[in-house]
């Protein structure tokens, strides 16, 4: 049951279709102070706290406070509050069990057992806001009500399942024939290879560097014969330039953020001094959109929005301030308060909140600080996009997704982690915030993989690439001046070979899996607390995670380890395939297993009763085969089936057929009548 409450005026999000009606009664459980912005809840000494989207820390959220404020930030350490996305959505499970959704734009701040450890308190910014509780019998109900509310996740073509080799620093047409001419001679597979801001014009969205990529739909088309899909990025600022058709005429026509004054609002992002697409205004968001036609015409077919939080290195004013400040140092005593002072000053500017508040929208006649919006920004950017392909490719998907988003924006596009690093830490982050976004909406998700930012190691990029082949995106992306990591650059290609194969292998189920839980509003990747509920150790796994109807993962995410501890709260099957083809199924009990699993290993584990489809491979996503698939199963003694999905992967409609498959007690696989 949902139930709506309401606070305020709210400035409209657009993330819920279709409201429920709202209700006179209190929150129920919840201290509401509307002078200090604040919703008070006592929590129970087992109560878990799930949710809160892309974030960092735990699966159970419980002893940190979060920030919903999108933030350009690369540090994604233990103590940040915020990264790029605002996901107001969490699942209080225990003493009492709820979720709460804050439908809301601006800043909203979770005290969840920080201050102190037995309170979980939710501030906002103003007292402007819809608030949504939902009740169910467990967890996973709540969130499949929840989802139902919010609307359909986003659903990529199927190549975007495929692997894709992305770099910031792939400067030229060369640099992405050699990705290419590598992948195919080595036979590693790959579908896509990723444009970073470099194949742009002086990094102005909607052109291309006409030295450098000089026929981009040439090299696309090129590519689309070696099964290979270009996807460009697109940032969210816009060059300020006179000439620049795309300056000009949003300048014209006041499709751009302002000042205080109306002018347009300037910042500085990779271009230089740049202006901001007013994607909250309807008449702005569609001529953005559209604008997205001149790529899509040169056959491009998929696209990854950035920047978009929005992140702004500095303004004039800015900028101005640093420079007084640090003028203001000199003829200081040179002593340790003046070098902290110094090394401060650049740091304390940076996206500072002043900045965000000098930016104003102009939304149906309406001027709304941006303030009061920001969280929005780059769940609009998107919206633009995918509402533009609405029309701009009506037959078809177009890949998308963002580093910014916010729940509503799950609808429009997907989402990657952002700036993460080669670090093993980030890893298991990667791992840990699955099911978080999964609950928020978003399925269509993944990070970097190797790591962003620092110097990946041969056995982190293969740990890495060992949990990726299960996540919807599955990207390597490096940054400009790291280590290069493409697969072929390390030692052991077999290894590499055989991981990306599995995920080859296995995207039957993959595929099948996701697209029902976009369309049944389900989860994919789930902690073990959901499936287990009553198990107190499931509860406290934080490591593995069940992949759809039948799996569970436990990938190895520790450096020199050479297997791991798994717990299963049930007796499973494992699967293990090693690199020389061998796949060795061993049935484990329930209880705790030390399990092998040597450097390009790949281990899953399959629930009894269940069975998945698998293929044989392929070296992109269009040489899979989805008609003749086989199975992997653990029969123990009843008939299981399995709802196999499968659509052409390109309709928008996504109409596909199920497919009941039912395994007998022995094992065999037969599909039944349609
Ligand atoms: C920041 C993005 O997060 C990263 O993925 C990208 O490579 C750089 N911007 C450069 O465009």
């Amino acid at each position: 049951m949902i139930q709506r409450y309401v606070y305020g005026n709210m400035i409209e999000t657009d993330t819920i279709p279709v409201k429920p009606e709202a209700g006179n009664e209190p929150l129920p459980g919840f201290t509401v102070d509307e002078k200090e912005h604040s919703f008070t809840y006592p929590l129970g000494k087992e109560d878990r706290i799930y949710g809160l989207g892309e974030n960092v820390r735990g699966i159970n959220k419980r002893g940190w406070i979060y920030q919903s404020w999108a933030s350009d930030n690369p540090d994604h350490l233990e103590d940040a509050v915020s990264l790029y996305a605002a996901h107001n959505f969490l699942v209080v499970d225990g003493e009492e069990r709820f979720g709460l959704f804050l439908d809301y734009g601006g800043k909203v701040t979770y005290d969840i057992g920080y201050t102190e450890m037995n309170r979980l308190t939710i501030r906002v910014n103003d007292f402007n806001l819809d608030v949504y509780r939902i009740s169910g019998d467990s967890v996973l109900s709540i969130v499949q009500q929840f989802r139902e509310m919010i609307g359909r996740s986003y659903i990529p073509p199927r190549w975007a399942f495929g692997f894709g080799q992305s770099r910031w620093g792939y400067v030229c047409e060369a640099d992405v024939r050699q990705v290419v001419r590598k992948h195919r001679e080595l036979g590693l597979p790959l579908d896509s290879v990723y444009l970073d801001i470099d194949y742009m014009d002086s990094y102005k969205d909607f052109t291309v560097n006409p030295e450098r990529f000089p026929d981009l739909a040439g090299l696309a088309s090129e590519m689309a014969g070696q099964g290979v899909h270009l996807v460009p990025i697109i940032d969210a600022a816009i060059k300020k330039e006179e000439g620049y058709p795309v300056s000009d005429e949003g300048i014209r026509k006041g499709y751009f953020c302002t000042d205080k004054d109306g002018k347009p609002f300037e910042g500085a992002v990779w271009p230089g001094i740049s202006l901001f697409p007013d994607v909250l205004n309807p008449e702005a968001r569609k001529w953005f959109g559209r604008l997205y036609k001149v790529l899509l015409d040169m056959g491009i077919e998929g696209f990854w929005n950035d920047m978009n939080e929005p992140s702004i290195f500095y303004t004039e004013a800015s900028l101005e301030e640093i420079r007084t400040r640090l003028m203001d140092t000199v003829g200081a005593t040179p002593d340790v308060n003046t070098f902290f002072e110094l090394t401060g000053i650049i740091r304390e500017v940076f996206q500072k909140d002043e900045i965000y508040d000098s930016i104003y929208h102009h939304v149906n006649g309406k001027r709304i600080r941006h303030t009061d919006v920001h969280n929005l920004y780059g769940y609009n950017m998107t919206r633009a996009a995918a509402e533009a392909f609405e029309t701009l490719a009506k037959d078809r998907r177009i890949l998308l997704f963002s580093r910014s988003s916010c729940i509503g924006m799950h609808r429009f596009g997907g989402t990657w982690m952002g700036d993460n690093k080669s670090w093993w830490s980030h890893l298991a982050l990667n791992f840990r915030m699955l099911p978080s976004l999964n609950m928020c909406g978003f399925l269509y998700t993944g990070a970097d993989l190797g790591g962003f930012g620092s110097d990946v190691t041969e056995d982190l990029l293969m740990r890495w690439l060992e949990l990726g082949i299960f996540t919807p995106l599955m990207r390597n992306h490096s940054a400009l001046g790291t280590r290069e990591q493409e697969v072929y650059r390390f030692s052991d290609l077999d290894g590499f070979r055989h991981v990306l194969r599995m995920r080859y292998v296995l995207l039957p189920y993959l595929y099948s899996e996701y697209m029902k839980a976009a369309l049944d509003n389900k989860m994919l990747f789930c902690p073990l607390a959901f499936d287990y509920p009553e198990d107190r150790r499931a509860q406290e796994t934080e490591d593995q995670l069940m992949l759809g109807d039948s799996l569970m993962i436990a990938p190895v995410m520790q450096q020199n380890a050479r297997g791991r501890m798994v717990y299963l709260p049930e007796s499973m099957k494992l699967f293990r395939f090693l690199k020389d083809g061998k796949a060795i199924e061993t049935v484990l009990g329930p209880g705790d297993h030390y399990v092998e699993c040597e450097l390009s290993d790949v281990i899953f584990f399959l629930r009894p009763d269940h069975l998945i489809p698998v293929s044989s491979g392929g070296n992109c996503v269009a040489e899979v085969d989805f008609d003749h698939v086989h199975f992997l199963t653990y029969p123990v003694g009843n008939e299981a089936c399995y709802e196999y999905y499968t659509d052409d992967g390109i309709s928008r409609q996504a109409a596909g057929t199920r497919i009941l498959y039912r395994m007998d007690e022995d094992g065999e696989v037969k599909a039944l009548p349609q």
